[in-house]
């Protein structure tokens, strides 16, 4: 499917999230002395500063190639974890090879490894760079779940600082420096301390190539309001870049995580939800200060019909559709008939059908529509 035209600027936004962007008198991110398609990890350059961050059982193949066409600079896959991966049994290992493979037009990609033994990271780090290529290779110190925790991995790290410098060490030296070893993180455990600065020391003295922070503790899960003081703090103390992360649905809200913390790059997690071409609004808005305009409703269909086609594709009829599913809810939002569409869609487990009926919703409306057309 063909990439499809945006509505003009005077079209009725129905969706329920988005807030329309105020004009501002200059380019945000030039006015801040940030190029917008300029941004370096380790060797690696990338054409901007707004990346697509992980998100298990979201960011899969099919998700990362729309955030990829739609301007996301980076994409990370879903965490893939380093003991399966070298400890696995042959059903763990099919399950770690499939979460990390990617292909092409996703480049720049990043694998995301989580775990908490050094020497197991290293080897994964080195295993995922023979066998993948990834562009870089993410490390995650931030998963606030229970059963990572458990494993001294993901937020655990926030207890014990030091190791985050020995982990990344680790996967440097695995890799020879082939490719950056990124880092992300939370604000704080069960408070925002100085446990996170603590990471950050040492991360950048074992070679990690920027540390992206999620605005939240671990103990905060995803409740609560990002707090953005934490970011703009690393960033005064950091020699390597600092990626702000947490609460960005918009291009507004995008422009504000800059504005606010003087953060290099951003990383948008549930605000892609069902909007893969929220990269494009907020790359056009920190380049220009002017809001894109809103998506049409045949687009936003479009794309939802194109994202399940591959899918189907990737995960075969029955877990492509399921997977699909959460994606769909997301998409189908915000509009007239949506809720209707929302109940007939996701409860049908005939595969053909609910490609069939979406095509034909999507071709019944007209170019442009904001709303359904009545049957
Ligand atoms: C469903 C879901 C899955 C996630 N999975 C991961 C993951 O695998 N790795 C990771 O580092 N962060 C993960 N996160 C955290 C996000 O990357 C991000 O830090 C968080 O959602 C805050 O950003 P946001 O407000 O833009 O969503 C996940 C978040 C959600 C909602």
């Amino acid at each position: 499917m063909s990439v499809l035209p945006r509505e003009s600027k005077t079209s009725i936004d129905t969706s329920a999230k988005r807030v329309e962007a105020p004009e501002l008198s200059e380019a945000p991110l030039k006015a801040m002395g940030k190029p917008a398609r300029e941004f370096k990890l380790g060797n690696l350059n990338l054409n901007g500063r707004v990346f697509l961050a992980p998100m298990a059982g979201y960011t899969d193949t099919a998700f990362r190639r729309l955030a990829r066409r739609y301007g996301a600079a980076m994409v990370i896959t879903e965490m893939v974890s380093s003991r399966a991966l070298i400890n696995g049994n042959e059903n763990s290992n099919d399950k770690s090879k499939e979460l990390m493979e990617f292909t092409e037009p996703e480049r720049p990609v990043g694998v995301q490894l989580f775990g908490g033994d050094p020497g197991i990271m290293g080897e994964a780090a080195a295993r995922v760079v023979k066998e993948v290529h990834p562009d870089v290779i993410d490390i995650n110190f931030g998963c606030p779940v229970g059963k990572i925790l458990k494993c001294d991995a993901g937020a655990a790290i926030l207890k014990e600082p030091q190791r985050a410098g020995w982990i990344v060490k680790a996967m440097v030296e695995a890799t020879g420096g082939k490719v950056p070893i990124t880092v992300k993180t939370r604000g704080g455990y069960d408070a925002m301390d100085n446990a996170v600065f603590e990471v950050l020391e040492a991360v950048q003295e074992a070679g990690a190539s920027a540390l992206a922070v999620h605005a939240r503790t671990r103990n905060q899960m995803f409740e609560g309001k990002a707090n953005w003081e934490v970011i703009k703090n690393l960033k005064k103390k950091a020699q390597i870049p600092i990626i702000g992360n947490g609460d960005v649905k918009c291009a507004e809200d995008a422009y504000k995580l800059f504005n606010e913390t003087g953060c290099d790059g951003i990383m948008i997690g549930r605000g892609s939800m069902g909007a893969p071409w929220i990269f494009e609004e907020i790359n056009h808005y920190l380049e220009t200060g002017k809001p894109l305009g809103p998506p049409s409703l045949k687009f936003k269909i479009g794309i939802a019909l194109e994202q399940l086609k591959c899918s189907i594709e990737v995960k075969g009829p029955r877990m492509g559709l399921l997977e699909m599913r959460k994606h769909l809810s997301h998409y189908l939002k915000g509009f007239e008939g949506a809720r209707d569409m929302r109940q007939r869609l996701l409860t049908s487990d005939d595969t053909d059908w609910v490609v069939k009926t979406l095509t034909e919703i999507f071709e019944s409306i007209p170019d442009g529509a904001a709303v359904l057309p009545q049957a």
